[in-house]
């Protein structure tokens, strides 16, 4: 199968988890020797953010303020990029025909950002268009959508499936409901509806949700 797995900067950058980096290199190693090619797209999370801080307090404009937190990204990148082929792997792409051309050579292709003014969730969006990807498992630190924040609200209920509609009018409701608007950027879900392209969003904490999700076994929740 050919599946591109988002992994949340909340899940391995904040703060930065090591170990947990280790075992994702170890689970992409073992989906890969099942024969699945993958592309794994990280996010820099909280770290991104405070470099963020620390460009506009020296007053760089936002796209690069942006570009830094790309950086930040790669850096995640190419920590789980070195654990899984060594320095060969050093390169972490920066383009999406990039992408394309490791993913023909190596099977798996790990990468951070793209471009100013997106999110990684827009990126794994694109990138799941470009090598028609069957779906995108999006590995944050919830264990799926909720009908409100679960951190904020203890009657939140997890939904099991839900549609792209339904997503979209979550967002509208409430735009300020962080657990809700922070599932998927709204730029990444107009590319996926139009696309039509799945994505199941599991709990990254433990790992081994990405393995269920990519073989078909019932985890988190899936949009379609
Ligand atoms: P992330 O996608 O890393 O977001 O982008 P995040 O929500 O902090 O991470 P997760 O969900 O925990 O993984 C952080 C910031 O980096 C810039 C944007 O400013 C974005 O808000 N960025 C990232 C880009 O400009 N382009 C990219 O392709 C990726």
């Amino acid at each position: 199968m050919r599946v591109v797995i988002r992994i949340g900067g909340s899940v391995i950058a904040s703060p930065p988890k090591p170990e947990l980096i280790k075992r994702y290199a170890e689970i992409i190693r073992n989906l890969r020797a099942q024969g699945h090619e993958l592309v794994i797209i990280v996010g820099g999370g909280a770290i991104a953010r405070q470099f963020i801080q620390l460009a506009k307090q020296m007053s760089l404009k936002e796209p690069e303020q942006d570009e830094i937190a790309i950086s930040v990204s790669r850096l995640f990148a190419q920590m789980m990029a070195l654990k899984l082929g060594g320095l060969d792997w050093k390169t972490i792409p920066t383009s999406i025909d990039a992408v394309s051309k490791a993913l023909k050579e190596r099977g798996t292709v790990v990468m951070g950002g793209l471009k100013p003014g997106m999110t990684t969730d827009t990126v794994a969006a694109l990138v799941a268009s470009e090598i028609n990807a069957q779906f995108i498992v999006k590995a944050t630190d919830q264990d799926g959508v909720y009908t409100k924040d679960p951190r904020t609200y203890p009657d939140a209920v997890k939904l099991d499936a839900l549609s792209f509609d339904e997503l979209d009018s979550f967002l509208e409701e409430d735009k300020h409901k962080a657990g809700i608007h922070q599932i998927l950027d709204p730029e990444a879900v107009r590319v996926l509806k139009k696309e039509r392209i799945q994505t199941i969003i599991v709990n990254g904490l433990k790992p081994e949700n990405i393995i269920a999700a990519i073989n078909g076994k019932k985890v988190g929740t899936l949009i379609k």
